[in-house]
């Protein structure tokens, strides 16, 4: 009753944010992203008999109770589909560059659903996986998959249409994403809260499902017909409209540090002088840019230009979740 599963990070273009039902997951929009190759979580699950309750060790070392309980809330679900009750020893790896920041909750459901139902020996489908994995935490149900990824938000109360699909094969078109670290201090506001916050109390929130799911229909558009540029703006601008619902909270709050803007005016003149490049924020002050591959070396080291950035890391399109053992 062991297995091992694999799964990388994803980056959203097209954002999810904000809830329609927090038990479930459900999000108001739908949205996109695409894995990378160079981060992800490797995740090992073993059901024994002899446990009276989860045991989580995280990067060889044993978690404390806050961390395991969300194991043990996410290992509750598999449990209740397979009528197993056996508790499990979990030993997570994370590949992230250390103390990055960047350590993702998505790759880390991705492996822990992948893992778990396997170890429990329920044989289910990917659709499957990604709505179990979406209970872990919604970014995770992209993680299933690799290279273009939608999740499509469903209409269903009980969610059973909320999961993501792939859009084209992920080695179907190169596209090189660098990850640029401003800071690696844990962020304020958490994804999780800061979405919850926007959705009850900032005015800007009531457009943004409008808006996420207009930019949708141009981004696969834009990947459908290869267009980087005309993904590129939209992801940008997606960015934005994300970020701007945030000023509106009550209380109000700002992921930006003054370092993330240098980047983004750094990304702003590169196009200036030709090049494709183009940024995206998630809820953290750290930047992602999605530029074509010829142009990487010149967007990194124009980058290393700026004081404030500490590093940046290169990754291209990478696969979905695979079972190793
Ligand atoms: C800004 O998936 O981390 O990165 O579902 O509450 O666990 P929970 O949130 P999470 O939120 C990710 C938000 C985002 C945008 C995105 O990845 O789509």
């Amino acid at each position: 009753m062991k297995a091992t599963a694999m799964a990388h990070t994803n980056i959203a273009l097209i954002k999810y944010w904000g809830k329609r039902d927090e038990t479930l997951f459900l999000p108001m929009n739908s949205s996109l992203s695409i894995t990378l190759d160079k981060f992800y979580t490797t995740t090992t699950v073993e059901f024994c008999t002899h446990l009276y309750e989860d045991v989580f060790i995280l990067n060889g070392s044993l978690t404390n109770e806050a961390e395991t309980q969300k194991v043990t809330r996410f290992l509750n679900i598999v449990r209740k589909m397979s009528g197993k009750e056996l508790f499990a020893i979990v030993k997570s790896n994370n590949k992230v560059p250390t103390a990055a920041g960047f350590a993702s909750s998505a790759s880390g459901y991705a492996a822990l659903a992948a893992a778990s139902t396997k170890a429990i020996g329920l044989d289910i489908d990917n659709r499957t996986l990604s709505k179990i994995a979406r209970l872990g935490s919604g970014s995770a149900c992209r993680s299933i998959y690799g290279g273009f990824v939608e999740w499509q938000k469903g209409e269903e109360e009980d969610g059973s249409d909320s999961f993501a699909k792939p859009i084209i094969a992920h080695d179907s078109w190169d596209i090189s994403i660098l990850s640029v670290l401003i800071t690696a201090n844990q962020k304020k506001v958490l994804s999780r809260e800061g979405m919850k916050r926007v959705v009850e109390t900032s005015p800007f929130y009531s457009s943004w499902p409008i808006e996420a799911e207009k930019d949708l229909i141009i981004a696969k558009k834009a990947i459908q017909e290869r267009d980087f540029d005309e993904l590129g703006r939209v992801t940008e601008a997606n960015a934005l409209k994300m970020h701007a619902t945030t000023l509106g909270a009550n209380p109000p709050f700002l992921y930006w540090q003054s370092a993330t803007i240098d980047v983004i005016q750094k990304v702003q003149e590169l196009r200036s002088i030709g090049l494709h490049a183009y940024f995206t924020i998630d809820a953290g002050p750290n930047v992602k840019i999605i530029c074509l591959p010829q142009d990487e070396q010149a967007v990194k080291e124009s980058l290393h230009s700026l004081p404030a950035i500490r590093d940046v890391y290169s990754s291209r399109i990478g696969p979905g979740v695979q079972l190793l053992a």
